[in-house]
């Protein structure tokens, strides 16, 4: 039993546990503007994130963490982002302790529809209450590192959020982050083809 872990702050990695990656392929329908999502995998399909999870201290009481490592870019105005999910167990709430670059942590509540952008940067710390889906955003020019820590009963949902996904999308305005509802940004898309 490891309960004490080197990692590397720049990289996501942690010595001797895998990193999974997650690219653009990996998340057909999370962003907005398919035209962009298409060229971007045309050219290269993106790597988007890294993550590494150690669940090894399983039981009551015990708990599990992961490293997120979310490159920066952007997929037409929409920046990178990750799939997000809900707990399998509700309740379930999360401790997000940011390291580096800068971003936002979207929250959704599973009933009320209540939404919030929280920063979650280098030296932030954001904690997601249970009952709410989670997705980071990273709004900034290099790679957004973060440590997730939440029970080992949690358990991970991505399918409620892959049928609904999120009301809120994260897009550039200007160079800068302005968070806007879902319906609002595909009713610009559709306008800019006419
Ligand atoms: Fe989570």
């Amino acid at each position: 039993m490891n309960l004490s872990l080197p990692f590397d702050v720049t990289s996501g990695a942690i010595a001797g546990y895998a990193q999974t990656e997650r690219r653009l392929s990996d998340l057909p329908a999370s962003f907005a503007d398919q035209k962009a999502l298409a060229g971007l995998l045309d050219a290269g399909n993106p790597l988007l994130y890294r993550v590494s999870l150690i669940e090894e201290h399983n039981g009551p009481g015990q708990l599990h963490y992961g490293m997120g490592v979310l490159m920066p870019g952007q997929v037409g105005r929409e920046y990178f982002m990750t799939k997000g999910h809900f707990h399998a167990w509700r309740p379930a709430a999360e401790v997000y302790i940011g390291l580096a670059g800068q971003g936002l942590m979207l929250l959704e509540h599973e009933e009320s529809g209540e939404c919030h952008a929280i920063p979650l940067s280098a030296n932030t710390v954001v904690y997601v209450p249970g009952h709410t889906a989670h997705r980071t955003v990273n709004t900034g020019n290099e790679p957004l590192v973060y440590w997730g820590v939440l029970s080992s009963d949690a358990g991970h949902d991505y399918g409620a959020v892959g049928k609904r996904n999120f009301r809120q999308v994260v897009v550039a305005q200007e160079g800068k982050p302005l968070v806007m509802e879902r319906a609002d940004f595909l009713a610009e898309l559709e306008a800019e083809k006419l």
